[in-house]
Protein backbone atom coordinates (compact mmCIF):
# COMPACT_ATOMS: atom_id res chain seq x y z
CA UNK A 1 0.00 0.00 0.00
CA UNK A 2 2.34 2.59 1.41
CA UNK A 3 5.07 1.52 -2.20
CA UNK A 4 2.17 2.19 -4.53
CA UNK A 5 1.14 5.74 -2.84
CA UNK A 6 5.08 6.21 -3.31
CA UNK A 7 5.12 5.36 -6.93
CA UNK A 8 2.00 7.13 -7.62
CA UNK A 9 3.73 10.08 -6.17
CA UNK A 10 6.81 9.92 -8.53
CA UNK A 11 4.78 9.02 -11.52
CA UNK A 12 2.87 12.01 -11.16
CA UNK A 13 6.31 14.48 -11.21
CA UNK A 14 7.24 12.26 -13.72
CA UNK A 15 4.62 13.49 -16.11
CA UNK A 16 4.06 16.99 -14.85
CA UNK A 17 7.33 18.16 -12.94
CA UNK A 18 10.55 19.29 -14.25
CA UNK A 19 13.45 16.92 -13.86
CA UNK A 20 14.65 19.04 -10.51
CA UNK A 21 11.08 17.54 -9.06
CA UNK A 22 11.46 14.28 -10.00
CA UNK A 23 14.83 14.09 -7.87
CA UNK A 24 13.02 15.98 -4.76
CA UNK A 25 9.84 13.35 -5.24
CA UNK A 26 12.26 10.02 -5.11
CA UNK A 27 13.71 11.59 -1.69
CA UNK A 28 10.87 12.12 -0.43
CA UNK A 29 10.25 8.20 -0.60
CA UNK A 30 13.56 5.85 -0.15
CA UNK A 31 11.81 2.07 -0.62
CA UNK A 32 15.48 1.45 1.25
CA UNK A 33 15.14 1.44 4.78
CA UNK A 34 18.94 2.11 5.28
CA UNK A 35 19.24 4.91 3.04
CA UNK A 36 16.15 6.76 4.15
CA UNK A 37 17.09 10.73 5.60
CA UNK A 38 14.64 12.80 7.76
CA UNK A 39 14.58 16.30 8.47
CA UNK A 40 13.20 18.96 10.82
CA UNK A 41 12.09 21.56 8.38
CA UNK A 42 8.06 21.71 8.97
CA UNK A 43 7.37 22.58 4.98
CA UNK A 44 9.52 19.95 3.58
CA UNK A 45 8.63 16.32 2.45
CA UNK A 46 11.77 14.80 4.62
CA UNK A 47 9.69 16.85 7.88
CA UNK A 48 8.41 15.59 11.17
CA UNK A 49 4.90 15.11 10.14
CA UNK A 50 5.76 12.81 7.13
CA UNK A 51 8.56 10.88 8.43
CA UNK A 52 6.22 7.80 8.76
CA UNK A 53 5.89 7.70 4.67
CA UNK A 54 9.56 8.29 4.23
CA UNK A 55 10.48 4.34 3.99
CA UNK A 56 8.22 1.28 5.04
CA UNK A 57 10.25 0.96 8.65
CA UNK A 58 9.24 4.63 9.82
CA UNK A 59 5.62 3.33 9.92
CA UNK A 60 6.06 3.61 13.71
CA UNK A 61 6.38 7.22 13.41
CA UNK A 62 2.64 7.51 12.89
CA UNK A 63 1.48 5.23 15.80
CA UNK A 64 -0.42 5.97 19.31
CA UNK A 65 2.09 5.92 22.03
CA UNK A 66 4.87 8.71 20.49
CA UNK A 67 7.08 11.34 22.20
CA UNK A 68 7.46 13.91 22.95
CA UNK A 69 4.39 14.87 24.73
CA UNK A 70 3.53 17.90 26.77
CA UNK A 71 3.24 16.95 30.65
CA UNK A 72 0.49 18.24 32.00
CA UNK A 73 1.55 18.25 35.53
CA UNK A 74 -2.08 18.34 37.04
CA UNK A 75 -3.23 14.81 34.82
CA UNK A 76 0.37 13.32 36.53
CA UNK A 77 -0.94 10.39 38.97
CA UNK A 78 1.34 9.47 42.11
CA UNK A 79 2.77 6.38 42.06
CA UNK A 80 5.26 4.86 44.72
CA UNK A 81 8.07 4.02 41.68
CA UNK A 82 11.15 4.81 43.91
CA UNK A 83 14.28 6.92 42.42
CA UNK A 84 17.16 6.53 40.28
CA UNK A 85 19.54 4.05 41.30
CA UNK A 86 22.78 3.80 39.71
CA UNK A 87 25.70 1.12 40.22
CA UNK A 88 28.13 4.44 40.41
CA UNK A 89 28.29 6.94 42.93
CA UNK A 90 27.06 10.43 41.74
CA UNK A 91 30.33 11.86 42.30
CA UNK A 92 32.47 9.54 40.62
CA UNK A 93 33.84 11.26 37.44
CA UNK A 94 34.27 9.10 33.96
CA UNK A 95 35.51 9.88 30.80
CA UNK A 96 33.14 11.15 27.49
CA UNK A 97 34.25 10.73 23.93
CA UNK A 98 31.95 12.90 21.40
CA UNK A 99 30.93 12.34 17.20
CA UNK A 100 28.43 14.20 15.73
CA UNK A 101 26.35 11.45 13.50
CA UNK A 102 24.05 14.00 11.57
CA UNK A 103 21.45 15.64 13.73
CA UNK A 104 22.36 13.19 16.91
CA UNK A 105 25.74 14.68 18.26
CA UNK A 106 26.27 11.68 20.64
CA UNK A 107 28.48 11.95 23.88
CA UNK A 108 29.78 7.96 24.90
CA UNK A 109 30.88 7.41 27.99
CA UNK A 110 34.31 5.52 28.23
CA UNK A 111 36.31 2.83 30.76
CA UNK A 112 32.84 2.75 33.03
CA UNK A 113 29.71 1.17 32.84
CA UNK A 114 27.09 3.07 34.36
CA UNK A 115 23.57 1.75 35.15
CA UNK A 116 20.82 2.00 36.29
CA UNK A 117 18.05 -0.35 38.12
CA UNK A 118 15.67 -1.57 40.92
CA UNK A 119 13.34 0.21 38.54
CA UNK A 120 9.36 -0.57 39.41
CA UNK A 121 7.46 1.25 36.88
CA UNK A 122 6.26 -0.40 33.95
CA UNK A 123 7.03 -4.07 35.32
CA UNK A 124 10.12 -3.52 34.75
CA UNK A 125 10.96 -4.93 38.01
CA UNK A 126 14.21 -6.69 38.02
CA UNK A 127 15.72 -5.22 34.63
CA UNK A 128 18.82 -3.23 34.63
CA UNK A 129 19.36 -0.73 32.01
CA UNK A 130 23.30 0.27 30.75
CA UNK A 131 24.00 4.13 29.24
CA UNK A 132 24.43 4.17 25.71
CA UNK A 133 24.98 7.64 24.69
CA UNK A 134 23.86 10.91 25.83
CA UNK A 135 22.45 13.47 23.03
CA UNK A 136 20.86 17.14 22.68
CA UNK A 137 17.91 18.84 20.80
CA UNK A 138 17.47 22.50 20.12
CA UNK A 139 15.20 24.77 18.63
CA UNK A 140 16.18 27.16 16.17
CA UNK A 141 17.55 30.85 16.19
CA UNK A 142 16.91 31.62 19.72
CA UNK A 143 13.56 30.37 19.93
CA UNK A 144 12.54 29.14 23.77
CA UNK A 145 10.70 26.41 21.77
CA UNK A 146 13.74 24.26 21.96
CA UNK A 147 13.02 20.94 24.31
CA UNK A 148 10.75 18.05 23.11
CA UNK A 149 8.94 17.90 25.90
CA UNK A 150 7.02 20.68 27.31
CA UNK A 151 5.17 21.27 30.53
CA UNK A 152 1.58 22.87 30.59
CA UNK A 153 2.82 24.43 27.43
CA UNK A 154 5.97 25.70 27.97
CA UNK A 155 9.46 24.90 26.01
CA UNK A 156 13.18 25.42 27.44
CA UNK A 157 15.95 26.21 24.75
CA UNK A 158 17.36 22.64 24.88
CA UNK A 159 16.57 19.04 25.91
CA UNK A 160 19.27 16.69 27.03
CA UNK A 161 18.37 12.78 26.42
CA UNK A 162 20.25 9.86 28.42
CA UNK A 163 19.79 6.93 26.35
CA UNK A 164 19.80 3.52 28.28
CA UNK A 165 19.54 -0.19 26.90
CA UNK A 166 17.99 -3.10 28.95
CA UNK A 167 20.93 -5.38 29.76
CA UNK A 168 19.24 -8.50 28.57
CA UNK A 169 19.60 -7.27 24.82
CA UNK A 170 23.02 -7.16 23.05
CA UNK A 171 22.82 -3.56 21.74
CA UNK A 172 21.07 -0.78 21.77
CA UNK A 173 19.50 -1.50 17.73
CA UNK A 174 18.89 -4.81 19.15
CA UNK A 175 16.97 -3.27 22.31
CA UNK A 176 14.64 -1.03 20.30
CA UNK A 177 12.48 -3.32 18.81
CA UNK A 178 11.74 -5.01 22.21
CA UNK A 179 8.98 -3.49 24.50
CA UNK A 180 11.11 -3.56 27.40
CA UNK A 181 14.30 -2.41 25.49
CA UNK A 182 14.98 1.37 26.06
CA UNK A 183 14.81 3.71 29.09
CA UNK A 184 15.62 7.36 28.19
CA UNK A 185 15.97 10.03 30.73
CA UNK A 186 15.32 13.18 29.87
CA UNK A 187 16.12 16.63 31.22
CA UNK A 188 15.17 20.13 30.02
CA UNK A 189 18.25 22.63 29.38
CA UNK A 190 17.85 26.06 30.48
CA UNK A 191 20.67 28.71 28.92
CA UNK A 192 22.37 31.12 31.62
CA UNK A 193 24.98 34.35 30.80
CA UNK A 194 25.98 34.15 33.92
CA UNK A 195 28.05 31.39 35.69
CA UNK A 196 26.37 31.63 38.60
CA UNK A 197 23.86 29.55 40.18
CA UNK A 198 20.13 30.72 39.26
CA UNK A 199 16.38 29.45 40.35
CA UNK A 200 13.83 27.89 38.17
CA UNK A 201 10.08 28.04 39.92
CA UNK A 202 10.00 25.57 42.07
CA UNK A 203 13.15 24.20 41.60
CA UNK A 204 16.53 24.62 43.70
CA UNK A 205 19.19 26.62 42.25
CA UNK A 206 21.60 25.61 39.58
CA UNK A 207 24.41 26.01 37.19
CA UNK A 208 26.28 22.84 35.51
CA UNK A 209 29.91 24.38 34.84
CA UNK A 210 31.48 21.24 33.93
CA UNK A 211 28.41 20.24 31.79
CA UNK A 212 28.59 23.39 29.72
CA UNK A 213 32.31 23.52 29.55
CA UNK A 214 32.44 20.05 28.35
CA UNK A 215 29.80 20.99 25.47
CA UNK A 216 31.35 24.09 24.41
CA UNK A 217 34.31 22.51 23.99
CA UNK A 218 33.08 19.35 21.96
CA UNK A 219 30.67 20.97 19.72
CA UNK A 220 33.97 23.17 19.22
CA UNK A 221 35.78 20.23 17.85
CA UNK A 222 32.86 19.33 15.87
CA UNK A 223 32.21 22.30 14.06
CA UNK A 224 35.02 20.82 11.22
CA UNK A 225 32.55 17.35 11.09
CA UNK A 226 32.10 16.00 7.27
CA UNK A 227 29.47 13.32 6.49
CA UNK A 228 31.69 10.52 6.31
CA UNK A 229 28.55 8.75 4.25
CA UNK A 230 27.67 6.29 7.21
CA UNK A 231 25.34 8.24 9.35
CA UNK A 232 25.48 5.63 12.27
CA UNK A 233 28.45 5.92 13.06
CA UNK A 234 31.30 8.76 12.93
CA UNK A 235 34.63 9.44 13.99
CA UNK A 236 34.66 9.91 17.96
CA UNK A 237 36.53 13.06 19.18
CA UNK A 238 38.42 12.48 22.56
CA UNK A 239 37.79 14.93 25.16
CA UNK A 240 39.41 15.05 28.12
CA UNK A 241 36.89 16.80 30.52
CA UNK A 242 35.44 14.22 32.68
CA UNK A 243 31.96 14.17 34.02
CA UNK A 244 29.85 12.31 36.41
CA UNK A 245 26.46 11.89 36.96
CA UNK A 246 25.76 14.85 39.00
CA UNK A 247 27.26 17.19 35.77
CA UNK A 248 24.54 15.48 34.38
CA UNK A 249 21.21 15.74 36.26
CA UNK A 250 19.21 18.36 37.75
CA UNK A 251 18.79 19.04 40.92
CA UNK A 252 16.14 17.39 42.78
CA UNK A 253 17.11 14.35 41.01
CA UNK A 254 14.95 12.19 43.31
CA UNK A 255 11.60 13.94 41.16
CA UNK A 256 10.55 12.57 38.26
CA UNK A 257 7.90 11.77 35.47
CA UNK A 258 7.47 8.74 33.53
CA UNK A 259 5.45 7.26 31.11
CA UNK A 260 5.86 4.59 27.94
CA UNK A 261 6.41 6.24 24.95
CA UNK A 262 8.72 5.95 21.42
CA UNK A 263 12.18 7.71 20.27
CA UNK A 264 11.73 10.78 19.08
CA UNK A 265 13.70 10.61 15.80
CA UNK A 266 12.60 7.52 13.27
CA UNK A 267 12.04 4.83 13.53
CA UNK A 268 10.28 6.01 16.70
CA UNK A 269 10.56 2.77 18.00
CA UNK A 270 7.65 2.42 20.77
CA UNK A 271 10.05 1.11 23.13
CA UNK A 272 11.20 3.77 25.42
CA UNK A 273 10.33 3.68 29.18
CA UNK A 274 10.44 7.96 29.69
CA UNK A 275 11.41 9.55 32.71
CA UNK A 276 11.60 12.92 32.25
CA UNK A 277 13.14 15.07 35.17
CA UNK A 278 10.92 17.88 36.99
CA UNK A 279 13.72 20.33 37.58
CA UNK A 280 15.63 21.19 34.36
CA UNK A 281 19.90 21.56 34.40
CA UNK A 282 21.50 24.60 33.34
CA UNK A 283 24.26 25.52 31.10
CA UNK A 284 25.72 28.46 29.20
CA UNK A 285 24.30 30.49 26.85
CA UNK A 286 27.81 29.64 24.59
CA UNK A 287 27.28 26.07 24.84
CA UNK A 288 24.11 26.63 23.64
CA UNK A 289 24.85 28.75 20.61
CA UNK A 290 27.37 26.00 19.76
CA UNK A 291 25.31 23.12 19.54
CA UNK A 292 23.18 25.60 16.91
CA UNK A 293 25.74 26.34 14.97
CA UNK A 294 27.22 22.33 14.57
CA UNK A 295 26.45 21.27 10.29
CA UNK A 296 24.28 18.45 10.65
CA UNK A 297 25.21 16.01 7.62
CA UNK A 298 21.24 14.66 6.99
CA UNK A 299 20.30 18.05 5.55
CA UNK A 300 24.06 19.83 4.75
CA UNK A 301 22.83 22.86 7.08
CA UNK A 302 23.41 24.43 10.24
CA UNK A 303 21.64 22.71 13.04
CA UNK A 304 20.51 26.14 14.58
CA UNK A 305 18.50 26.68 11.04
CA UNK A 306 15.23 24.40 11.54
CA UNK A 307 16.55 22.87 15.14
CA UNK A 308 16.31 19.27 16.01
CA UNK A 309 12.63 19.17 17.66
CA UNK A 310 10.38 16.95 17.14
CA UNK A 311 6.67 18.74 17.53
CA UNK A 312 4.63 17.62 20.14
CA UNK A 313 2.76 14.06 19.94
CA UNK A 314 0.46 14.02 22.61
CA UNK A 315 -0.96 15.43 25.72
CA UNK A 316 -2.61 18.77 24.14
CA UNK A 317 -5.72 17.46 24.67
CA UNK A 318 -7.01 15.47 27.38
CA UNK A 319 -4.44 13.12 28.76
CA UNK A 320 -5.89 9.19 27.28
CA UNK A 321 -2.45 7.57 28.55
CA UNK A 322 -0.81 6.71 32.05
CA UNK A 323 1.42 9.73 33.33
CA UNK A 324 2.99 9.08 36.73
CA UNK A 325 4.94 11.22 38.93
CA UNK A 326 7.44 9.89 42.39
CA UNK A 327 6.47 12.72 44.19
C1 LIG B 1 9.19 30.92 18.29
O1 LIG B 1 8.44 29.82 17.81
C2 LIG B 1 7.07 30.07 17.70
C3 LIG B 1 6.40 28.75 17.35
O2 LIG B 1 7.11 28.06 16.36
C4 LIG B 1 6.83 31.18 16.67
O3 LIG B 1 5.46 31.45 16.58
C5 LIG B 1 7.59 32.44 17.12
O4 LIG B 1 7.48 33.42 16.12
C6 LIG B 1 9.06 32.12 17.37
N1 LIG B 1 9.73 33.28 17.95
C7 LIG B 1 10.92 33.73 17.51
C8 LIG B 1 11.46 34.93 18.23
O5 LIG B 1 11.53 33.19 16.61
C1 LIG C 1 22.47 36.01 26.70
O1 LIG C 1 22.92 37.17 26.04
C2 LIG C 1 22.59 37.22 24.65
C3 LIG C 1 23.22 38.47 24.06
O2 LIG C 1 22.93 39.59 24.83
C4 LIG C 1 21.06 37.19 24.49
O3 LIG C 1 20.72 37.18 23.12
C5 LIG C 1 20.51 35.94 25.15
O4 LIG C 1 19.09 35.94 25.10
C6 LIG C 1 20.95 35.85 26.61
N1 LIG C 1 20.53 34.58 27.17
C7 LIG C 1 19.86 34.50 28.32
C8 LIG C 1 19.47 33.13 28.73
O5 LIG C 1 19.58 35.44 29.03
Amino acid sequence: MMMSGAFGVCCFFLLFGSQSKVVFAAECNEPDCSKAKFNYDRENCLGPVKWSGITSCWSTCNGNRQSPINIRRADATYSDIGSLTFNIDLQKAFQVSSSNSGFKTNFKVSEEDIVISDLTQFGLSGNSFKLDGIHYHAGKNNNLTGSEHSFDGEFLPMEQHMVFYNEKYSDVKSASSNSDGLLVIGAMVRASNNTIETQFPGCPPSYHAALSEVLTDSFDELEDYSDSGDSEESEESPISKTLTLLDLLPPDLEKVYTYEGSLTTPPCSETVTWIVMKCPITVSQVAVDKFKSLEVSSSEEVLGVHGNRRPVQRGQQDTTFTLLKNF
